[in-house]
Formats: C-alpha cells, structure tokens, sequence
C-alpha cells in the first residue's frame, strides 16, 4: 500500500481520530508546531492558545524542559492544563524527518493516565497509613504489656509473697507443725513463680536489668525446660553496646515469636538459634526442621487465614530499619533471619 494514493484531506484527519493527545514542537523543544484535538481537550487550550505559548508552560514546576527535545519511549511527565489542574500522562518523543534525513521537529504522543497515577497514589497513601497504625498498635501494645507486667509483678506477686513469709512466720509464732500447711505454702510460691514468669514474657525487664544476651539465653532455656524432648542449639555472639534499646527489644520478641510458632505450628524436634555481627548488622537466625508453610500465602493475606505474629515481626524489624525474612520448604523446615543495623 502507497500512502500518498490516500486523499490528503483523510490523511490530515487521521491524528484527531488516534486516542492519544499528539503535540509537535520544533527542533529545540520550545515552540509547538501541532496538536490534534484530543491535545486541545486535556490541556484545555485552543489551537490559536497553543500558539501563543511555549511547551514548557505544559508543564508542572519541577518537570525539566528539555523533555520537549529529548527522544524518549514511555516517561511518566506532570503536565498542568490552562486552568491549573494537575495532569500525569505517559510520553513518547520522536523526531520527526523529511525523505532526506533532515530533522523537521519532535513528535511527542501523549497517554493521559491520570486516573492510575491516582489509584497509585492513593494506594501508596493507604498502605503508609496502615503500616504507621500497626507500628502504632506495636508500640501501644508494648507500652500495655509493661504497664500490666509491672503491676502483676509490683502488686500481685509482691503480695503474695507477702502473704507467704506472714503465714510462715505465724506459724512458727503458733507453734504448728510446718508439714501441715506445707501444701498451702507451696502453693503460694508456685502463684508467686508464675505470676513473675507471666510479668516477664509480658515485658522483659530482664532486658533493661542483665542484657540482651541473658535474656536470650534464658527465654531459651525456659523453652527448653518446658519442652524437654526438643532440641535446642544456638550460638549468641551479641556486642550489647552495638545495637540499641529498639533493636534489643526486637531481637528478643522475634525469638520468643519464633519459638512460640515452631512450639504452635511446626511439629519440630530440633530448633537452631544463630545472632553474630556481620557486616556491620547484628544478624539472629531461626531455623526449625518442622513441617512446612506457603509463606507468600501467609505474608500477602489480609489477615483472615494467619495471625499477628509474623506481621509483627516484619512491623518491628522495619521499625529498627532493618531487614526480615522468612522461607520454608518441606524438606528443610522454616528459616527466619533478621538484620537489625548496629550503630
Ligand atoms: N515455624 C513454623 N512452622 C510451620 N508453620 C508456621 C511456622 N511459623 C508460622 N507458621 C504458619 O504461619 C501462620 C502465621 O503465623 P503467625 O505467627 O503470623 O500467626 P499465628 O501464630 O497463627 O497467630 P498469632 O501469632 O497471632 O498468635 C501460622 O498460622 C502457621 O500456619
Ligand atoms: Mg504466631
């Protein structure tokens, strides 16, 4: 097919019936040369406006002018209309040349994609939002979490242990046989010992009083005692003075989440816990040899098939900024690691 045996009046109505915005500037990019009538639409100039401006008055401040002049494929441009409204369009620039090879202008195809932009935004927007209220709800969670754990251990467990040294005192006072209340006082101790271990697991005080790696080494060894038949290895070498309050805190909560989900879900009889200093990160891994889990599955959902748990472990580690991941397969189990930056 010959174009030039196409009528010359078809020919010139063709790019007003093409669905992208088409404007044609000259060789520098300044002054405009041509647009069809979808170009005059958006913009919301006439043809006679278009020539009494320049290109770059197309666009938003910050957009650099020589984008007029430049060949590019697919660029996302701000453009702003007549009227000062806010326009997001995909740009392909090409210049244009007669049959000698001459370069006549630069032929700029417009795509509006407004709309997009905004749903993009706006999802951007909604996902910042929900990622500051779950940070929110950690840091209240956790504010919560001591003030409960300090009035079970200041309050509750104080007074029982009060209640206990009166009763022992009393009846050696009295005079009575100690055998016959011995199943009383044991009792109040074992409140009392559970009362302080709940206090603990709701804030680790033991964090602020002995260290990270105590702490580490004795959340551990309280899992290892209650399940006697799991193995546990692991290797701490944490320098304290490295990593902060924020990080300590979340090192100790993604272990004790770790281990309560391979305890919950896993099935595992060995558990491997690895924290060293690599590059400039201190890096704790969590491995189990338990069944699997589809971890895009659980990570991607709304909530609806997992818990919190996972979430709140990736929430803390960005919080830190640091970095969480998490794989698992059928043949090896599942294997958590988290680098919190060391200062
Ligand atoms: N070590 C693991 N082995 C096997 N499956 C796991 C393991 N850890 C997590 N899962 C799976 O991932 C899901 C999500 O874990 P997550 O900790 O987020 O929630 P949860 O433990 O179910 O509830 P929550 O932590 O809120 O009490 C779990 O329900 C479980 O199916
Ligand atoms: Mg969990």
């Amino acid at each position: 097919m010959n174009n030039s045996d196409i009528n010359p009046s078809f020919l010139s109505a063709i790019p007003d019936a093409i669905s992208v915005e088409i404007i044609v500037t000259d060789l520098t990019g300044t002054r405009i040369i041509y647009v069809n009538d979808k170009s005059c639409d958006l913009f919301n100039y006439s043809r006679a406006d278009f020539q009494m401006i320049v290109s770059s008055e197309l666009l938003y401040d910050g957009e650099a002018p020589h984008l007029w002049k430049t060949e590019k494929e697919n660029t996302v441009v701000k453009f702003k209309t007549q009227d000062n409204k806010v326009i997001w369009g995909l740009m392909s620039s090409k210049r244009i040349k007669d049959k000698k090879g001459n370069d006549l202008g630069v032929f700029h195809s417009i795509s509006n994609i407004t709309r997009r932009k905004r749903a993009e935004d706006q999802l951007q927007q909604s996902q910042k939002k929900r990622k500051q209220l779950s940070n929110k709800l950690i840091h209240a969670q956790e504010a919560e979490r001591k003030r409960i754990a300090v009035e079970l251990h200041d309050g509750i467990s104080s007074n029982i242990t009060a209640v206990r040294l009166m009763l022992e005192r009393k009846i050696s006072e009295v005079g009575l046989n100690e055998n016959t209340f011995e199943n009383i006082i044991n009792t109040l101790k074992t409140i009392s010992s559970d009362t302080r271990r709940i206090s603990r697991d709701l804030h680790p005080s033991i964090l602020e009083d002995i260290g990270l790696v105590p702490a580490l080494t004795s959340l551990i060894r309280e899992f290892n005692e209650m399940l006697p038949d799991v193995v546990f290895i692991h290797q701490i070498n944490i320098d304290e003075n490295k990593i902060n309050d924020k990080a300590k805190l979340t090192l100790y909560r993604i272990l004790q989440e770790a281990i309560n989900n391979i305890i919950k879900h896993s099935g595992a009889d060995a558990i491997t816990i690895s924290s060293d200093l690599i590059d400039g990160y201190q890096q704790l891994e969590i491995s189990d040899n338990g069944c699997s889990f589809d971890v895009d599955k659980v990570m991607n959902s709304d909530n609806e098939i997992s818990g919190l748990g996972i979430e709140s472990m990736k929430e803390r580690t960005d919080d830190c900024h640091g970095t969480f991941q998490i794989e698992s397969s059928p043949a090896r189990g599942t294997r958590i690691c988290v680098k919190v930056p060391t200062q």
